[in-house]
């Protein structure tokens, strides 16, 4: 294990930002943590876990040391006739992942096809996609707490997973490296293909037989024509939540504007399509010196070049007061800051 100092981060984010790192190291294992616990550069500096990078925006240079999150290996830990249950390192990219359970025909991951990033930040967030969040087939993880030094398991229930959610952003925030996580795969799949445009998608792929190979091909063809690939445009995806609002104020608000999209929820509130108040207030395809609101899909903001994380941080502040000023609704980021 080697640790550098002032590296550039510009490569490990997909927004692309030019930020420098004050320390920067690499962990293959389990063991190199241990062995980094008792490191100066760990003990006298703040840290930074860093997977994909693409869940980020780097506004500074990074005044800590960053660990770069590189375990790898997929194994199958148990069996029977109906499941399987995966259990695949932190440091895997995820779709590779993903493409893998769907080779050996393994069910449940396939509508969250071509999410960038690692499996270790797949919890933090709950990464959701076309009606699946990682939560549906999430069995345990690993994590090393760092305070401790100890190896720990989280059940489905410890991770508190909610909408783009979980323990891990909130009262466990920096506290633990997840190390692997452990996924309950189905051999015999059920198909989720309601959500958004998926049916019409296979339709036009003319796919006679259903299968999670074409699901996930519908999903990839599906976000390939309207989300950004970062390593054309940088960007982290969609840098806001969509917003749960009272019933109350979605029927005020569907008053107003008989077109707005939402979608109701169990709890009797209702989700807003933030894209689509982000477009209505009339910010989609607007350029601010490098930085932008995607032309294609508002939620998303965009470096076409050399933004600076402050550029694109500001943006989102005015997306932000421009949505309120109009709707009356507070939009959340999604996208962590650093
Ligand atoms: P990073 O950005 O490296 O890290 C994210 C956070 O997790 C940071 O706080 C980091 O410190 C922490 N972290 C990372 N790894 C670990 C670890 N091993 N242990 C502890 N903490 C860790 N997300 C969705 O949910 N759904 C989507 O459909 C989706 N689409 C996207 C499309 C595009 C084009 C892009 C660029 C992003 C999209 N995202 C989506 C967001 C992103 O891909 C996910 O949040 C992804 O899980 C982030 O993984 P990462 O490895 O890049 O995390
Ligand atoms: N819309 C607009 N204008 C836009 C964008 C969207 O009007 O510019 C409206 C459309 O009516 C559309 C609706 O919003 O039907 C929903 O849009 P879309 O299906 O593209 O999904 P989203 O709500 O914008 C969410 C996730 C994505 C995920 C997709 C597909 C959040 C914050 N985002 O986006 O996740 O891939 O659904 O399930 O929940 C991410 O988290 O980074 C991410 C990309």
């Amino acid at each position: 294990m080697q640790i550098t100092s002032n590296i550039s981060l510009k490569n490990l984010n997909t927004f692309g930002i030019e930020a420098e790192a004050k320390y920067f190291t690499e962990i293959q294992s389990v063991d190199n943590i241990i062995e980094l616990l008792n490191t100066k550069e760990y003990k006298n500096n703040a840290h930074l876990i860093l997977g994909g990078g693409s869940n980020l925006l780097l506004t500074k240079n990074v005044d800590a040391l960053v660990i770069k999150n590189n375990l790898k290996g997929i194994s199958i830990v148990k069996e029977n006739d109906d499941a399987v249950w995966v259990k695949c390192a932190a440091g895997e990219v995820w779709h590779e992942f993903v493409m893998w359970c769907i080779q050996h025909n393994f069910g449940g991951l396939e509508n969250l096809s071509l999410i960038p990033g690692c499996t270790g930040a797949s919890p933090m967030q709950n990464i959701g996609a076309y009606g699946v969040e990682i939560k549906d087939t999430f069995y345990e993880l690993e994590a090393f707490h760092l305070e401790t030094g100890k190896q720990q398991l989280f059940s489905k229930s410890d991770c508190e997973f909610g909408y783009r959610e979980s323990v891990f952003k909130q009262q466990l925030k920096n506290q633990f490296i997840i190390t692997s996580v452990t996924f309950q795969l189905s051999k015999k799949p059920t198909f989720h293909i309601e959500y958004g445009a998926i049916k019409q998608e296979l339709e036009t792929m003319h796919i006679s037989e259903l299968s999670i190979k074409a699901i996930s091909q519908a999903v990839i063809n599906i976000r390939s024509s309207k989300l950004p690939n970062p390593k054309e445009i940088g960007n982290a995806g969609s840098f806001f939540k969509n917003p749960e609002v009272p019933a109350e104020t979605y029927l005020k608000l569907k008053q107003e504007f008989p077109n707005l999209v939402a979608y109701p929820l169990e709890n009797s509130n209702y989700k807003l399509a933030a894209g689509w108040l982000i477009e209505q207030s009339g910010l989609k395809g607007l350029k601010v010196g490098d930085g932008g609101v995607h032309k294609l899909q508002a939620l998303v903001l965009v470096n076409y070049g050399k933004a600076t994380g402050k550029e694109i941080y500001d943006l989102s502040t005015h997306v932000l007061q421009t949505v309120n000023a109009k709707f009356g609704v507070t939009l959340e980021r999604e996208v962590n800051i650093i």
